[in-house]
């Protein structure tokens, strides 16, 4: 048994909006588990090249820091989340990286972030998304942060089977591909994609499980 079957779903939805104390720590490790799958064929899409510097909105534990910089030789990273308990989860499990300048990560929400105009050549959020009340303001920061030519990869839950957690009074915003689009074009994106993904997960209790996610990729 996990923590997070522990938890009544508005509970699991407030550990996975912003994660907080040993039991947001627990529910992470949990996460890590479950999105292996989905967050290393993202990574595969991000096309991360020689001398990348790369973005992680809602980066949780900071698991994926790692597999970016193992990219590709003199990649960057840095990263933002909006829980204190997850920055300092991140910062002790990259000590190394940090301490390299190879990896940062800050106390920060998408929609103000701590960095100059045109740094970013990829950014990347995982199961972020959907928690945005004002979709519009991350999208346009975000624009804002990459360089010409940058590409977006985003994935959010689709609105088809969403787990019992995932609902609009406990702080998840599920839309559409069509209405994702639309928002991303609106922010300024180009070569706007949504596709529709599959994978394999585990519900709370250890029972296998189909999810389904709306990837989102683009360029400014
Ligand atoms: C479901 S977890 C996903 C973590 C990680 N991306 C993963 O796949 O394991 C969502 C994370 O996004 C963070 N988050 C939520 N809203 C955010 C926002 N507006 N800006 C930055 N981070 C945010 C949360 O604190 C949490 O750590």
């Amino acid at each position: 048994m996990t923590v997070f079957s522990t938890l009544q779903p508005a509970e699991q939805a407030r550990q996975l909006a912003n994660p907080e104390g040993p039991v947001g720590i627990e529910v992470a490790e949990w996460l890590n588990g479950n999105n292996r799958e989905g967050n290393a064929r993202a990574l595969a899409l991000l096309g991360v090249q020689t001398g990348c510097h790369v973005l992680e909105i809602g980066c949780g534990n900071g698991r994926a820091a790692p597999e970016v910089i193992g990219q590709a030789a003199g990649v960057r990273y840095a990263a933002i989340d909006i829980s204190s308990t997850m920055v300092d989860e991140a910062n002790r499990f990259n000590a190394a990286f940090v301490a390299a300048g190879r990896a940062n990560f800050h106390l920060a929400s998408a929609e103000h972030m701590p960095f100059a105009d045109a740094c970013f050549d990829r950014v990347f959020a995982i199961g972020v998304i959907h928690f945005w009340t004002d979709p519009i303001a991350a999208l346009l920061e975000i624009h804002r942060v990459m360089r010409p030519g940058g590409f977006a990869l985003m994935s959010a839950l689709d609105l088809r089977s969403p787990p019992q957690f995932a609902q609009a009074e406990f702080g998840f915003h599920l839309r559409s591909a069509a209405e994702w689009s639309a928002l991303y074009r609106q922010a300024g994106f180009s070569s706007v994609e949504a596709q529709n993904v599959e994978s394999e997960q585990m519900t709370p209790d250890g029972t296998p499980i189909k999810r389904y996610a709306i990837r989102m990729t683009a360029r400014r």
